[in-house]
């Protein structure tokens, strides 16, 4: 029997389970140790939120599947908040997809849209799914390095971008973002977003922009969102966590549901 699995085999260790096999050993033998490894939040979700789900819990009439996309009150609310937060309009019908978190949203946006041998291009250091959930696929990702001269730089990233671009074969068919960045906590302004925007559009690739730090932020300076940038939507898919409210993750997407 075949014990070894093509995608599997492609998948390098996880951090976060190296770190807590670390973790377990080390509190085995009585170490005091700080953990720095996933974070998880040390907030209470909020005691409206908490209500509300008792309040909704024992409703046997929720006691089933959902709508796949979300339920329609929800996907509305969605569009409400990003038309408040960021000034974009999305219809809730055909742009916005609720998913079980962003690491599933971002997992199955790979399977949708990838074919083995695509080539992705990615930060790093970044977040584990920007990168494995392309390989689980069978994509082949092309690392960008994000803090080349030590902390971001915006016009070095977009020239690195080109470069890799130019001289890939076969073409990229994506470019993941994420800003405020995990692990590195860089930020990007809308410049940034409207020169990648301009990019993506003339080499004809994806942009998907992981939003999930988008709420926390110092000096009353809200991070910006790419769809904020006019044409945006035609190429780049937005997956957006409500951290304040620590419910869900989502997807904004170009999906229109022809
Ligand atoms: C950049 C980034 N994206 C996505 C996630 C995971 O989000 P979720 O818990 O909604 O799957 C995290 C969690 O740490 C993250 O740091």
């Amino acid at each position: 029997m075949r014990e070894e699995f093509y995608r599997i085999k492609r998948l390098p260790p996880y951090i976060f389970s190296e770190i807590n096999t670390l973790k377990e050993n080390l509190r085995r033998d009585n170490v005091d140790i700080i953990d720095f490894g996933m974070g998880n939040p040390d907030i209470d979700a909020g005691k409206h939120i908490v209500n509300k789900l008792i309040e909704t819990a024992v409703k046997t009439k929720v006691h089933r599947y959902s709508a796949s996309r979300g339920i329609p009150g929800l996907r509305r609310a969605k569009a409400k908040y990003y038309e408040r937060r960021f000034g974009v309009s999305l219809d809730p019908e055909t742009e916005i997809i609720t998913t079980l978190g962003s690491k599933e949203g971002l997992a199955n946006l790979a399977s949708a849209i990838t074919a083995p041998g695509d080539l992705i291009l990615v930060p790093n250091p970044t977040y584990p799914i920007h990168a494995y959930g392309f390989m689980i696929t069978g994509g082949t990702i092309r690392h960008i390095p994000s803090l080349a001269k030590g902390i971001f730089d915006a016009e070095d990233y977009l020239k690195t971008l080109s470069r890799a671009v130019l001289h890939s074969i076969p073409k990229p068919i994506a470019i993941v973002i994420s800003f405020p960045s995990n692990p590195t906590a860089q930020l990007c302004d809308l410049n940034f977003c409207k020169e990648l925007v301009k990019f993506a559009q003339k080499y004809s690739i994806w942009i998907l922009s992981d939003l999930a730090y988008a709420e926390i932020y110092f000096d009353n300076n809200p991070p910006p969102s790419i769809l904020e940038i006019d044409g945006a939507k035609d190429i780049a898919v937005a997956v957006y966590i409500h951290v304040k409210n620590f419910l869900h993750g989502w997807l904004a997407s170009w999906f229109r549901s022809s």
